[in-house]
């Protein structure tokens, strides 16, 4: 499938593994030039579209240098893709260390990574801020939820305030996608994927990178620039648990 997005640029976080690996993979076999990062730079996967950089979106410094060596590797960037998160269930009494850690993760360093890129997409008018989050109905306590809600919304109303601009921004609900924190951490043993599939998936199985890339890459394309502020599952029919 061809999305027409050759010639653009994008910046992917969480590109080492998971989603983001496939979402990087994808563009870059569209003929995006991307610019992948992660902490674990020696895992991206090489490809002559992909230029890998090195950081951690929990540190602000990091952040500024990202943006600031994307642009220099490759322009003005169009397309912002932030995937870096991870799940972090926790108890009522978890300290304010871990709590920070959590939204600076999974909140703080999208809405940051945003408004460093924003300057240069409203200027030229086009530019698509995709964010990869994730459940608001929770099964416990879990601060990356409470992150991702707050992701939502604020891309919601950022959405609003662009959309005159060119600049799209949106968000998709993983369900559950075969990543490392799904298969290693969340669902170790096939036995415990088989038990949570039969009670919660109708598609049936996990979802694969693919399946959410897809999505990005039309959200990314021009023929979805009146798709804007909206929350879009990618979960094969788990739509109970991504309100
Ligand atoms: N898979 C699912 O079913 C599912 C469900 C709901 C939501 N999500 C969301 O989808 C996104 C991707 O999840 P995934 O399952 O693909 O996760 P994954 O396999 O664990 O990959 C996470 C990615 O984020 C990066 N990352 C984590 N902490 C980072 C940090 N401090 N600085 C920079 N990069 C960091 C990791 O790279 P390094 O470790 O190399 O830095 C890795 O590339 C996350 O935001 C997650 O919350 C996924």
């Amino acid at each position: 499938m061809d999305y027409e997005l050759k010639g653009r640029t994008a910046l992917v976080t969480g590109a080492s593994a998971g989603i983001g690996a496939g979402i990087a993979r994808l563009l870059a076999d569209q003929g995006v030039r991307v610019a992948a990062t992660a902490r674990r730079v020696e895992r991206i996967a090489p490809h002559a579209n992909l230029t890998a950089l090195a950081g951690d979106v929990t540190a602000v410094a990091d952040l500024e240098r990202l943006a600031r060596e994307a642009t220099a590797a490759l322009g003005p960037v169009d397309i912002l893709v932030n995937c870096a998160g991870g799940s972090r269930p926790t108890t009522v009494d978890a300290d304010e260390a871990f709590w920070e850690e959590a939204m600076a993760l999974n909140f703080t360093s999208a809405r940051r990574l945003s408004i460093a890129l924003l300057p240069a997409m409203r200027q030229r008018r086009w530019g698509r801020i995709v964010n990869i989050t994730g459940t608001m109905e929770p099964r416990g306590l879990n601060a990356a939820v409470a992150a991702k809600a707050a992701l939502h919304l604020w891309a919601k109303g950022l959405a609003c305030d662009v959309a005159a601009d060119g600049v799209t921004v949106n968000s998709i609900q993983p369900g559950r996608i075969n990543s490392e924190q799904i298969l290693e951490k969340l669902h170790p043993t096939e036995e415990s994927r088989r038990a949570f599939i039969e009670r919660n998936i109708p598609a049936g199985h996990f979802g694969e990178p693919a399946d959410v890339a897809h999505l990005v890459a039309f959200l990314a394309s021009s023929a979805a620039g009146y798709i804007t502020g909206t929350v879009i599952p990618v979960d094969g029919g788990m739509r109970n648990f991504a309100h």
